[in-house]
């Protein structure tokens, strides 16, 4: 008794040194349990967020997935952190003006509704490479968590039966989408349990090898339903996909280290450029949530993401993306002086405009009980992606491809975008703004943030960034707090409805246009002070985020 007493004694004193209980966040509770309980049974921080991913396909179909691809921004207590790429690719088949009809209109619709819109499926090789790297555990006790709740079934909550059934109409279009997410037709209902019996199979096949994915039976299902309707993924783009392991892209802010995601997603240059601008501004005196705090961080942003349209892309197809110019103070500098304290200014249309967002994506945060980081954000693109199951593989295909530009010079009011460093090729990823962040101070981890939410997803994790660095809120404090959004253009500010009419009037005064939207974004936060990690899930637009704590 007294030795147990004493070996207790001695493992609180070793842990509080660290983080005294690993911390999961995610969109799911469920799939959170899962991650934590992986760390109970010792496994590394990946190991949890691998488990919780793939519980994540199963119980949050809208966005967790098996047939999309992602970013994992891995940060160790000791040694280097670094990034998986495991964003979705095009087939080989891909070019410029794929997106074109033959009388050279754009078809917005095989952009972004039809199977030419998927993407080479990055999400099973990535997690797969992510704990060849890291992982602890077996690799099939990773999965067993998403089998079971695949094979045995879940009871859906509110939040996701209205999920499901809102989307019904679109399910109707494809039968064996329809088959899986209702019940005979009909909507599915709070209380009732969802069980995805081909999705089980699928999991139990990678459990055993990851592979089958890209080269066994799971290919052979994806390529079948690509030949037998007019999809453009062969055999040989599965064989031919890797996930890509690059450096983290790196910044500072106010003496805090920034690790963020590097191209090709633009969500580290968006945040870090934005973040170097408001260095010189003194955001504190300002106040969370001012009209100067919001008008200064939406002049940054707006001139970010302009940037971001003309230069960025797939690294491989554009070895020029000026980075280091970017992201260096001196551009800050040079930016800062183009911004007036009291004025608006003007993104001027003909530079470029914007595709159109469209959602859904989901993050997930992991801090071990060691302080080793896994930040993780991946996608479908669309909720429920194309809405089409893989017949007999029971998994939804992304309709990612549609993050790439429409076509070259197509540049148009109604927010198409034709500059050349995002236009389609074989072999190539499109565009992310997917932003997975871990901020450090003093060689420690300070924050891991992510988020959805499309163009506005670096947006949103500036705010939660701001929120610990300036502002000093705790977890729960950064992830309510309001959130602003700039993307050059359109050129408004988007303001969560919560807002005063005041600050409103301010900022109206000062030149900018607002557009008020209910929700931006959905940020699942770990913040680690004074040696304890708090996990706070946003429940602003998922009722069901949670955190799960070891
Ligand atoms: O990679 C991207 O930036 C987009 N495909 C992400 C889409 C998204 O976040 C929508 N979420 N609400």
């Amino acid at each position: 008794m007294r030795i147990r007493l004493w070996l207790a004694l001695l493992l609180t004193l070793v842990v509080s040194a660290q983080v005294p209980r690993g911390v999961v966040v995610s969109q799911e509770r469920l799939a959170s349990e899962a991650g934590a309980q992986v760390l109970r049974e010792g496994g590394s921080a990946v190991d949890a967020a691998v488990a919780t991913a793939f519980a994540l396909a199963v119980v949050h179909p809208a966005a967790g997935n098996l047939g999309g691809g992602g970013f994992l921004l891995w940060r160790p207590t000791a040694g280097q952190p670094s990034f998986i790429d495991f964003r979705e690719t095009a087939p080989a088949a891909a070019h410029p003006r794929m997106w074109l009809k033959e009388d050279g209109t754009y078809n917005e619709e095989k952009h972004h509704e039809t199977l030419v819109s998927v993407g080479v499926p990055g999400t099973v090789a990535g997690l797969h490479e992510a704990w060849k790297r890291e992982g602890r555990l077996p690799w099939a006790r990773l999965l067993r968590p998403a089998i079971r709740l695949a094979r045995e079934g879940f009871v859906l909550t509110e939040n996701q039966a209205a999920s499901l059934s809102g989307h019904l109409a679109e399910f109707q279009r494809h039968a064996p989408t329809l088959a899986q997410f209702s019940r005979k037709g009909e909507p599915l209902r709070a209380g009732d349990r969802l069980v995805q019996r081909a999705l089980a199979q699928t999991l139990i096949r990678l459990a055993k090898h990851w592979t089958d994915f890209y080269q066994g039976e799971t290919a052979r299902l994806i390529v079948r339903d690509m030949k037998a309707n007019g999809g453009w993924i062969h055999a040989a783009d599965l064989r031919a996909y890797r996930p890509v392991v690059r450096e983290v892209l790196r910044g500072t802010y106010r003496g805090v280290e920034v690790l963020a995601a590097p191209p090709p997603s633009s969500g580290g240059q968006v945040l870090i450029q934005t973040l170097n601008v408001l260095e010189g501004y003194d955001l504190k005196a300002a106040g969370a949530g001012s009209p100067l705090a919001i008008h200064l961080t939406a002049e940054a942003l707006r001139r970010a993401y302009a940037d971001r349209a003309q230069f960025l892309g797939d690294p491989a197809f554009n070895p020029e993306i000026p980075l280091a110019r970017l992201l260096s103070k001196a551009y800050a500098a040079e930016l800062r002086a183009t911004i007036q304290l009291d004025r608006a200014s003007v993104s001027a249309p003909d530079r470029f405009t914007w595709p159109k967002d469209r959602p859904d994506t989901t993050h997930l945060s992991v801090v071990d009980r060691k302080g080793n980081a896994v930040s993780l954000t991946y996608t479908l693109e669309d909720s429920y992606g194309l809405k089409r199951i893989v017949p007999g593989a029971g998994f939804l295909l992304n309709n990612e491809l549609g993050d790439f530009n429409a076509a070259p010079g197509l540049t148009d009011r109604q927010g198409l975008i034709g500059t050349t460093p995002n236009l389609a090729q074989p072999g190539k990823r499109p565009l992310s703004s997917m932003c997975p962040v871990i901020l450090v101070k003093d060689g420690a981890v300070l924050l891991v943030s992510g988020s959805p939410g499309g163009r506005t997803i670096p947006a949103t994790v500036l705010n939660t960034v701001l929120g610990v660095v300036d502002f000093g809120l705790d977890a729960q404090g950064v992830v309510a707090a309001p959130r602003i959004h700039h993307q050059w253009l359109p050129d408004q500010i988007q303001v969560e409805a919560d807002l005063s009419d005041a600050t409103k009037a301010a900022l109206k005064a000062m030149g900018h246009v607002l557009k008020e939207v209910k929700k931006q974004g959905c940020a699942q936060v770990i913040l680690v002070r004074n040696g304890q990690a708090e996990g706070a899930a946003d429940t602003r637009r998922w009722a069901d985020s949670g955190a799960a704590v070891e």
